[in-house]
């Protein structure tokens, strides 16, 4: 391969999940430190990183296309931009990737991303080099400090899983869980705060099974965390996702009733409502301890809004094992969830199960299911209505005037200024939610910051 010119531009396309948003940033904060600059909007880059996910279907495909892509984008500008590949998908396929695609120059996993640097010199140079290597949280010394960042920022304390559910390539994408030390933490949120942040999301795959020692040598688990999080006066919202049943404990329950800060918002991945499906995906809870959980959380904070993930069509899902999810769903009354097709990931145990059930079933049953998960979702707004709360304001609405943020309970919320005052990104403001719609509320400021 050809020695390239020095980039001048970059882009970093994140897919998947917030702890790809998260590297995402961090990636591009490697690459501002080495003078680079962001590509404008509509600009071909002359570095493109695509920061994979590898969690459901044609993941792969995907990225392949997206190469193709890039390529001929690049030729049309008179440009042969040098194409990283980061992620998940990276960590699961580089090599193969590397082989097929003769235009990526630098393959680099989710663990190793702050070699990025090194990589892009011999890159430049004209070598092509894959670095899927899984050094123990390293990466977080090498990282350059936080830069401005929006009113919302995500801060990534915990990394890995150890559960191994049947049906996952998180534990083989993303590795062992590894818990990033107390002051770390404390640290860089301060630096979030410096930076403009007011709300911080704390990130993990299992970020309940955080744990450390603070810097009196005393064993914190994350409300520990939370509490010493709280302390810091600019940090004004406090959130944490996303969470496993087994690793909840009552002193992360009792955090919810006890620390304002911390928002009354939980989301706790249920999957399904049958038992028999929660023992194959190898869940370790059941619906029943699953809800009794919940109500746990709802006596410490009872205006809590939930949240889960479910996937329909797992192999052997029976129609009547179905209907339990559906139970467990209305028993529950979710404020919002996602909902997915199983996909068979290459590796995963599920994936040779016997019993796959067929795409049109899978369908029918995931419409069903979003139906009363939008019904719920509507209804949860519907009952909001009434209510006065702070919104953090995020954005500028469509209209001169309007603007969005969010509710404690992570509704979006749109609302016009009040006559005379102007709000601008990162304030908080009293809002009185007027109407709930099915994604959203429509508010009206009664008070400033
Ligand atoms: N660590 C988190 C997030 C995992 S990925 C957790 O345990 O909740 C986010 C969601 O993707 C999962 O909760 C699950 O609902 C879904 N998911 C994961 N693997 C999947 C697969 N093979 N097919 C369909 N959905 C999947
Ligand atoms: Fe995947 Fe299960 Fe780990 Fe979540 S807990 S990342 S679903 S293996
Ligand atoms: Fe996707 Fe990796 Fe996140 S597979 S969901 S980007 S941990």
């Amino acid at each position: 391969m050809k020695a390239s010119d020095q980039p001048r531009t970059y882009r970093v396309k994140s897919f998947g999940c917030q702890m790809n948003v998260y590297d995402g940033e961090r990636m591009a904060e490697l690459l501002d430190a080495r003078g680079i600059a962001p590509a404008a909007e509509g600009e071909e880059a002359d570095l493109v990183v695509l920061n994979t996910c590898h969690i459901r279907e044609k993941a792969a495909e995907k990225v392949y296309s997206d190469i193709g892509r890039i390529t001929k984008a690049g030729r049309a500008a008179g440009k042969r931009p040098l194409i990283a590949v980061a992620g998940c998908v990276a960590q699961a396929e580089g090599e193969e990737i590397m082989a097929r695609s003769p235009a990526v120059s630098m393959v680099v996993g989710p663990q190793a991303y702050h070699r990025l640097p090194d990589m892009l010199d011999r890159a430049v140079a004209g070598e092509r080099a894959t670095d899927t290597d899984m050094p123990a949280i390293a990466k977080f010394a090498a990282l350059p400090d936080r830069r401005r960042v929006a009113p919302t920022a995500f801060l990534t304390v915990q990394e890995g899983c150890d559960k191994f559910c049947t049906y996952c390539v998180v534990p083989y994408t993303r590795g062992a869980e590894i818990s990033r030390p107390f002051n770390d933490l404390v640290d860089e949120a301060k630096r979030l705060v410096e930076a403009g942040a007011k709300e911080v999301t704390l990130l993990g795959q299992n970020v309940s099974a955080w744990s450390g020692e603070d810097s009196r040598g005393r064993v914190q688990g994350l409300d520990g965390l939370i509490r010493e999080l709280a302390r810091i006066p600019e940090v004004q919202r406090i959130r944490y996702t996303t969470s496993h049943p087994a690793d909840m404990d009552e002193g992360l329950v009792a955090a919810h009733g006890e620390v304002e800060k911390l928002m009354p918002f939980l989301h706790l991945p249920v999957q399904s409502g049958s038992d028999r499906v929660l023992r194959a995906m190898n869940r370790s809870h059941t619906a029943d301890s699953y809800l009794r959980l919940l109500e746990r959380f709802r006596e410490a904070r009872p205006d809590i809004a939930l949240s889960g993930d479910f996937i329909v069509g797992f192999p052997g899902e029976t129609e009547a094992e179905f209907e339990e999810t559906l139970a467990l769903v209305d028993s529950v009354g979710y404020a919002q969830a996602f909902s997915f097709k199983y996909s068979p990931r290459p590796g995963t145990p599920a994936a040779t199960m016997e019993g796959q059930v067929a795409p049109e079933v899978m369908d029918e049953r995931l419409q069903r299911l979003q139906a009363a998960l939008n019904r719920d979702q509507l209804a949860f707004n519907r009952a909001s209505v009434g209510r006065t709360c702070q919104v953090l304001v995020e954005r500028r609405g469509k209209h001169p005037g309007q603007w969005l943020g969010k509710s404690p309970w992570l509704q979006s919320v749109w609302f016009s200024e009040k006559g005379g005052s102007h709000c601008a990104i990162g304030d908080m403001v009293t809002v009185r939610l007027l109407e709930g719609g099915p994604n959203s509320m429509r508010g009206q400021v009664i008070g400033g910051k």
